[in-house]
């Protein structure tokens, strides 16, 4: 499977602190993972859709993850900029990580994150810190490999059984 990382951070990219959210979701990924692409933006609507169309369209990843930009500040556009691009919803995966998420922290409802679906691409917005990007893709990282599988156009084994 191929990921892109797409790290949303005004201070990561004027260099005022590292990213260590993106170096996380690599982590958290690296069992499934053939080939990860990255980039550092800044929280900037265009800037950020142009990353996912860039990662979807053109290097064709299976998933892109997004990690900042979900929440309450006024800069935070990452929702936005993701449902700029995205061609279907998928909310159940946003709505499964903050009810999960929940269970660890009531500042879980404050991500607006959202998922959707680019062509081939899933695309799935995380909140911002490095505790949040595990926790959240704990979460998902088990249905991943049938999401991606029927992207791409096969979905014979949508009727067996995955235990949970
Ligand atoms: N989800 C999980 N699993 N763990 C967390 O610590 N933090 C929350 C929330 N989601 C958190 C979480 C907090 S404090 C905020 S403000 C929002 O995500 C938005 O984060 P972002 O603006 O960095 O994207």
């Amino acid at each position: 499977m191929r990921f892109g990382i797409i790290c949303v951070s005004d201070r990561c990219y004027n260099g005022e602190c590292e990213d260590l959210s993106g170096p996380a979701i690599a982590e958290c990924v690296k069992e499934l993972s053939d080939e990860n692409v990255y980039r550092l933006v800044p929280d900037e609507k265009e800037l950020i859709s142009a990353a996912i169309v860039e990662f979807a369209d053109e290097f064709r990843v299976d998933v892109v993850f997004t990690t900042g930009g979900t929440g309450f500040a006024p800069r935070d556009v990452t929702p936005e900029a993701t449902a700029d691009v995205i061609e279907k919803q998928v909310p159940g995966i946003s709505e499964a990580i903050r009810a999960k998420s929940l269970e660890i922290t009531n500042r879980a409802m404050l991500s607006r994150a959202v998922s959707g679906i680019r062509g081939k691409t899933l695309i799935v917005n995380l909140p911002g810190s490095p505790k949040a990007v595990r926790e959240s893709i704990k979460v998902i990282i088990d249905v991943l490999p049938h999401a991606v599988e029927t992207l791409s156009g096969n979905t014979q084994s949508c009727g067996g059984n995955y235990g949970k």
